[in-house]
Parts: structure tokens; sequence; C-alpha cells
């Protein structure tokens, strides 16, 4: 049995490869038949996990609309978010994976450390330890690529929306080497094409860098 979640990674970015507008400026890239899958994936999952700065960006609530008991989670090593956005409204549960402190912002905030400096695979046990046995990782760049280069990543979906964004804003995990016949499965949705990924192939690429 797994020490850490089965974790989804689910992604949206424009046919130019972009997932933000510049400078990290939100931009919807899933249709509405898409947000409907997400919204199911989310549904089949014990938590949702961004990185920092996609909080900071995007203000998410990461709701799942079914599955009350879902955690949203962020990594934030240094705890320096703030308090002012939707996950931190203690209508659900939130877990702060972090390399700084302990404390509690809200009723509903649980801060976990994880190692200084941050170790990933550290903070998917903790998860696992509570309960968290499937995992959605929403990004962003960076959050993504650190799963899938620690190989940490069990499925990975990307839609590709039917739109060009400017210059300048976040991509879709990139790699250090070349990698080919990476798709699984394709399908056609209203607004773009979905892609099933595998994520194994970003292994080893840690020890090329
Ligand atoms: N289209 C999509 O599917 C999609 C989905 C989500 C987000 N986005 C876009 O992505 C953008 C954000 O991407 P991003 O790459 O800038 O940021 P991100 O991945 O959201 O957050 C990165 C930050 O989180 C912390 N972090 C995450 N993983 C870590 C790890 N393994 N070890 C240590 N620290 C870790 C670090 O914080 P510290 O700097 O404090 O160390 C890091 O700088 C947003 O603008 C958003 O619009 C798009």
């Amino acid at each position: 049995m797994l020490n850490r979640p089965h974790t989804v990674l689910n992604m949206a970015q424009s046919l130019n490869g972009y997932i933000s507008g510049p400078s990290g400026k939100r931009v919807v890239i899933s249709s509405p038949e898409d947000m409907e899958r997400v919204m199911k994936l989310r549904d089949s999952c014990d938590g949702i996990l961004v990185g920092k700065n996609t909080v900071r960006n995007d203000n998410p609530a990461l709701l799942s609309r079914e599955n009350g008991n879902s955690a949203r989670i962020v990594i934030d090593p240094e705890v320096n978010l703030g308090t002012e956005f939707k996950i931190m409204d203690d209508s659900r549960k939130t877990i702060v994976l972090n390399s700084n402190k302990e404390g509690r912002y809200g009723i509903n905030t649980e801060f976990i450390h994880c190692g200084k400096p941050f170790d990933l695979m550290l903070a998917m046990e903790q998860l696992k330890t509570r309960g968290i046995s499937r995992l959605l990782v929403e990004g962003g760049e960076y959050t993504a690529t650190k799963m899938l280069e620690n190989d940490l990543i069990d499925e990975y979906y990307l839609f590709v929306g039917d739109i060009i964004l400017p210059e300048g804003g976040q991509k879709t995990p990139s790699a250090q080497k070349e990698m080919r016949n990476v798709i699984l499965d394709v399908s056609m949705m209203k607004g773009g094409i979905l892609l099933k990924i595998d994520p194994h192939n970003f292994r080893g690429n840690i020890d090329e860098k």
C-alpha cells in the first residue's frame, strides 16, 4: 500500500502552453463541460492541493460540490500567505503544509510542519496519515512540476483549451529532458481537448539537472 495519497494532477493550458495570463493573471481556460469534469474529480478526492502563488493570484475556493469533508490544502513553506483568502474562511478544513511555524489561523486550519527545507515526500506522508487517500493537485506550474519530478503523480489530466494567451504567464510543467509518447488517451470536449498523460515519464528529470 502507498504511504502517500493516490494523487491526480489536473491542469488546463492554452493552445500555446500557458496556464495563466501574463504575470500569473488568472484566466479561465476550462470550458463549462471541462469544469463539470473537474467538479466530479474534486468530488472523488479527499483533498484539493495548490501552491501558495495559486492562492495568492487566483483566490480559488477549492471546494468539492458533493464531498463536504474534502480538505483544502496549500503548500506555503514560510506561512506568509495571509488570511484574506477564500480557503481560510473556516467553512471547511484547510491544511497549510509548511516549513516554518505551527499555528492556527482559524478553527478549521491545520498547520503541518514538513521539514526545513520543505520535504514534499514527508508532506504527502503526513496527508496520508490524516486520511487523505486520494488527492487532487490543481497547480500551479511550480507545484505541479515538483510533484511530477518526484514521481508523486499517479494520474495526469491536461485540458488544452481553445484559446491562445499572450506571452509572459506560467506554463504547463515541462522537463529537463526530451520526452515522447507521453499521451495515454485523448478526448474531444466542447471548448478543447482532454489529454491523459503518463506522469511517470517525468521521473529522472531531477537526476539529469
Ligand atoms: N490553468 C491551470 O490549470 C492552473 C491551475 C493552477 C494555477 N494556475 C496558475 O498558476 C499560477 C501560479 O503558478 P506558480 O508556479 O507561480 O505557483 P504555485 O505552484 O501555485 O506556488 C508556488 C509556491 O508554492 C510553494 N511550493 C509549492 N510546492 C513546493 C515544494 N515542493 N517545495 C517548496 N515550496 C513549494 C513555494 O512557496 P515559497 O515561494 O513561499 O517557497 C512556491 O513558490 C497562478 O498565476 C495561476 O493562475 C493555473
